[in-house]
């Protein structure tokens, strides 16, 4: 038996799936068909639409909507009142139902409050997005991107810290202590 827990103002649509101490809030809504992973937390005002993908221990802050074509690897961290699209030219008397564009939001990456993400694109594990950015191209791992359109400014690491390379393309990161290896334009975790 599931032992998430659902604030009384939630409501879950039928054929939902969701995981083990996952807390959902205030007037949120899970639409038809959604698979949302163990410890994830679901705050005030959101929408998950049908079928969409939640990993585990996604954070999900208030006042988001996330739309059928979104998935989030586990450890995803969506900011408050993020946005996301699913339809690239969007026209209310011409129905793109079937047109969805698919975004991917990969492991432990964040998304920055009020940041816009265009449909179509994939966001690479542990990148973070700053606040208000908007993303209009693929976001490689570890990039930190901000602005509209958004640019990349550096790098960070698995604990979100800034990671500055030496002459051999080497960082530390300052909280973790892990490593990294900036190579052919690719930053990787090396310990
Ligand atoms: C992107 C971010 C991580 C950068 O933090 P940082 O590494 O400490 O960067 P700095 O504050 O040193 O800023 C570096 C430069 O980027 C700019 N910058 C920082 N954040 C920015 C943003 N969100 N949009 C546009 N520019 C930004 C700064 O103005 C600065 O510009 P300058 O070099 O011309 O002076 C942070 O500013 C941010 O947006 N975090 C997200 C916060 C959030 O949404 N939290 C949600 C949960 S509450």
């Amino acid at each position: 038996m599931a032992t998430f827990q659902a604030h009384e103002t939630a409501v879950i649509d039928p054929g939902c799936t969701i995981g083990d101490d996952t807390r959902i809030w205030h007037f949120s809504h899970i639409m038809s068909g959604c698979t949302i992973g163990e410890r994830c937390n679901i705050g005030q005002n959101v929408v998950i639409s049908p079928e969409v993908v939640l990993g585990n221990n996604v954070k999900v802050q208030n006042n988001v909507s996330v739309y059928t074509g979104v998935t989030c690897e586990d450890d995803v961290f969506l900011g408050p009142s993020c946005v996301f699209t699913n339809v690239i030219n969007p026209r209310s008397a011409v129905n793109r139902k079937d047109q969805y564009m698919k975004t991917h939001v990969g492991k432990g990456a964040t998304i920055g409050a009020n940041a816009t993400i265009v449909c179509g694109y994939t966001i690479g594990a542990y990148a973070l997005i700053g606040a208000g950015a908007v993303v209009t191209k693929e976001i490689p791992p570890y990039a930190l991107v901000v602005g509209n359109p958004s640019k990349q400014i550096g790098w960070v690491s698995e604990y979100g810290h800034r990671l500055y390379f030496d002459g051999d393309g080497l960082a530390v990161c300052p909280e973790s202590g892990e490593k990294y290896l900036l190579k052919d334009g690719e930053v990787v975790r090396i310990g």
